[in-house]
């Protein structure tokens, strides 16, 4: 767990609709971790994702990769692009393509690799998301099940060997052996890849089986209320975090609040 800092968020704040969902968020991703962000629904957690891959610029604070020494910016001139693989709350895949195209697709735009070789690339990384049947590379993704669309969205997010990986709920829906298949591939990326790998999820079942430290984001308090391993979080954590990690839903007692941006 000691490994590299790969990225370092300062000071970040999120905001929807005119509204403050978290503020003064601050903590770092390092290599071979699992860091799993946890939260309420709607607390701000794929927004978060989409702040961390540069997707969205913040307001407040700032994101920087910081693996291999240099501060970058996710948002200046030289974006980490390649460096972070993501794998969207929906599993987004490009329906007008086929499941092996959707994977090839970065090694098309990212390097000069010859089609035998980002085929090769492609099906292995597919069996390496648990995809082993070769079918699977020309189905087009509607043919495929909800379970088999998450993984093969994981496979593509590898498809760079990116040292960071950010999955949002990728076992939400699916059926607890599937889920289960999900955690070891987590664990064996950061295991043998040396990954680090952000993993936003609600089952508590995979947060203690792969998370080193959960990240929880606080819809109340809009902020982080707790950085540290879930065990210990369970046990001596805020309130929320312990019921959280107990009950695994965390109901808050009332709706957050509306939040003039200028509070
Ligand atoms: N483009 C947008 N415009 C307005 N509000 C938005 C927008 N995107 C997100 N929101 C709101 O921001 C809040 C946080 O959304 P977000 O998707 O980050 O939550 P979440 O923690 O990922 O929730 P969940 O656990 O349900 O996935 C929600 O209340 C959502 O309705
Ligand atoms: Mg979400």
């Amino acid at each position: 767990m000691g490994g590299e800092v790969l990225m370092k968020v300062e000071e970040l704040s999120l905001h929807a609709g005119g509204r403050v969902l978290q503020h003064g968020l601050t903590f770092d991703v390092r290599a071979g971790e699992v860091l799993a962000i946890c939260g309420a629904s709607g607390c701000g957690k794929s927004t978060l994702l989409r702040h961390m891959i540069g997707l969205q610029a913040p307001r407040t604070g700032r994101v920087l990769w910081t693996a291999g020494g240099a501060e970058r910016d996710v948002q200046g001139e030289d974006p980490p692009r390649r460096e972070i693989g993501v794998a969207f709350q929906a599993g987004a895949l490009w329906s007008s393509m086929t499941v092996g195209e959707n994977l090839m697709l970065p090694l098309e735009l990212y390097t000069e690799l010859d089609a035998a070789e980002r085929e090769r690339q492609a099906r292995f990384k597919l069996a390496l998301a648990g995809l082993d049947d070769p079918a699977t590379f020309d189905a087009e993704p509607s043919q495929l099940s909800g379970g088999m669309r998450k993984r093969a969205a994981i496979a593509r997010a590898l498809m760079l060997d990116p040292p960071l990986v950010c999955l949002d709920e990728p076992s939400a829906g699916l059926d607890p052996l599937t889920s289960a298949r999900l955690d070891d591939l987590i664990l064996q990326l950061k295991r043998e890849l040396g990954t680090g790998i952000v993993l936003v999820t609600h089952e508590l079942e995979s947060l203690f089986a792969v998370a080193d430290r959960l990240l929880f984001l606080d819809v109340q308090a809009r902020t982080a209320t707790a950085l540290g391993p879930p065990a210990e979080l369970r046990d001596h954590g805020p309130d929320a975090v312990r019921e959280f990690l107990t009950r695994g839903a965390y109901q808050p007692h009332s709706q957050p609040q509306p939040q003039p941006e200028s509070a």
